[in-house]
């Protein structure tokens, strides 16, 4: 599902040459796909109509994974909600035309500050994550007259089998309150004047291409919803969080939606509650890619590089999690080389900086690449270390090409500096 509608030669998407993006734009530039994007949402809805559970469900769209305005904005169209974990993406969700209502807000540490914005704009709910937080919630309500909506993210303890820094459910995990100190923080939410207690919520981890460990910790917070019941604490929705992978390289294909989701779904079609899910990843990694020019070549003992003008600080994820991503020649560039082994690196002073390692590729100074599945935490994540501008991020939509963030300037790097008196 949902792969960018690249041609078989790597150079155009939708009616869009990268050529023309590349001389439009320039270089490094992140294109997506509004097609693949729209395509990716409705692999969810499919999944969930064939169901029967479209009318119960809200999808929230984890916009940590690509905030970009415009990306935004086609999701709220789309009728999506949207996972929020500051007050930061609140602002872009609201600027952008997305519905309040819709809204949960994660994360470990909310300040204050931001759970009061969160209450006068009427979010959907507080995913709380300890007891501390629901203390503080409770009294930012009281303070505006307000009662907060509130779930608790839950550990149900699985291992996702993913990367160790991807993996946010164990018991060793930051994230999510221990499953045997829920029921007392439920009494104690219960009890509190500026609470509503509306739902539970787990989120396990991301990149997961394996749908056991997603629907092993349904089972646990099926279970635990069951005791409360029996408690008298009875909840309106079951949130299930993100976290459904996507295929970066052929010979590990993620499942489509339906397929990862089937599992789950099996046992959430047996009750009642409301559901809601938070992808992220799965809805915006491969409708984007990381378009970059060969800036040099530069043959070595050992190795081969080739230096492209994009960089860890446009896409960190080979830096930071070894992460693969698929790199291919745009059209058929000079059809004098021949194939060898690159290393193909940024212009960051950093033996960290690198885009893929090993790449077999006949390349020659001035070819366009395209790094592929680059949608997600891609341009979310990058930075201007080395006081790089970051890209440009374009939309293609059918044959027309919109610009949905102008590549920043050097002057804007430092404008927010000054040099003492
Ligand atoms: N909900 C919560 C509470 C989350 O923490 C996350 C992601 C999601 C939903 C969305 O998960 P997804 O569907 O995207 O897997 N920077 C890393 C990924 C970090 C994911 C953090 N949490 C990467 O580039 O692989």
């Amino acid at each position: 599902m949902n792969s960018l509608a690249l041609d078989t030669a790597c150079s155009s998407i939708e009616g869009v040459t990268l050529d023309s993006v590349a001389a439009n734009f320039g270089t490094p530039c992140y294109v997506y796909s509004r097609a693949a994007l729209t395509a990716a949402y409705a692999g969810y809805r499919d999944a969930l109509a064939a169901q029967g559970l479209l009318e119960r469900s809200l999808i929230c769209y984890a916009v940590k994974a690509n905030s970009n305005l415009a990306i935004l904005n086609v999701f709220a169209r789309l009728g999506a909600g949207f996972d929020i974990v500051s007050g930061g993406e609140m602002a872009r969700v609201l600027a952008a035309g997305g519905n309040p209502a819709k809204i949960v807000f994660s994360g470990v540490g909310k300040s204050a500050a931001e759970m009061r914005a969160a209450l006068e704009a009427g979010i959907h709910c507080f995913n709380v994550e300890s007891a501390n937080e629901l203390e503080l919630l409770n009294s930012v309500a009281l303070e505006l007259g307000h009662r907060a909506p509130v779930s608790f993210r839950v550990n149900p303890d699985v291992d996702p089998k993913t990367h160790p820094y991807i993996s946010t459910g164990l018991k060793s995990s930051k994230f999510g309150v221990a499953f045997t100190d829920a029921p007392a923080l439920y009494r104690r939410a219960a009890s509190l004047p500026g609470i509503t207690v509306k739902g539970i919520d787990c989120h396990i981890g991301s990149q997961l291409l394996d749908p056991a460990p997603a629907a092993e910790a349904t089972d646990k917070l099926l279970d635990l919803v069951d005791r409360l019941a029996a408690d008298g604490i009875v909840l309106e929705h079951i949130d299930v969080g993100g976290g459904m992978g996507i295929t970066y390289r052929a010979d590990e294909p993620a499942p489509a939606a339906a397929d990862y989701l089937a599992p789950m779904l099996s046992r959430l079609v047996k009750r009642t509650e409301k559901l809601i899910f938070e992808p992220g990843r799965s809805l915006v990694g491969n409708a984007g890619l990381l378009l970059t020019r060969v800036m040099t070549l530069k043959p070595g003992e050992e190795k081969h590089f080739a230096v492209v003008d994009a960089a860890m600080n446009d896409l960190m994820r080979p830096a930071l999690y070894d992460a693969w991503h698929e790199i291919e020649k745009v059209g058929s560039g000079d059809t004098a080389a021949t194939a060898q082994t690159w290393e193909i690196v940024g212009p960051i002073c950093e033996s960290g900086d690198f885009l893929g390692h090993d790449r077999e590729l006949a390349l020659a100074q001035g070819d366009l690449l395209a790094i592929k599945s680059a949608g997600a935490y891609g341009m979310a994540m990058a930075s201007n270390y080395n006081t790089r501008p970051r890209a440009a991020e374009v939309m293609i939509d059918g044959d027309q090409v919109h610009l949905i963030r102008r590549r920043e300037t050097v002057s804007e790097l430092f404008a927010l500096e000054s040099a003492l008196p």
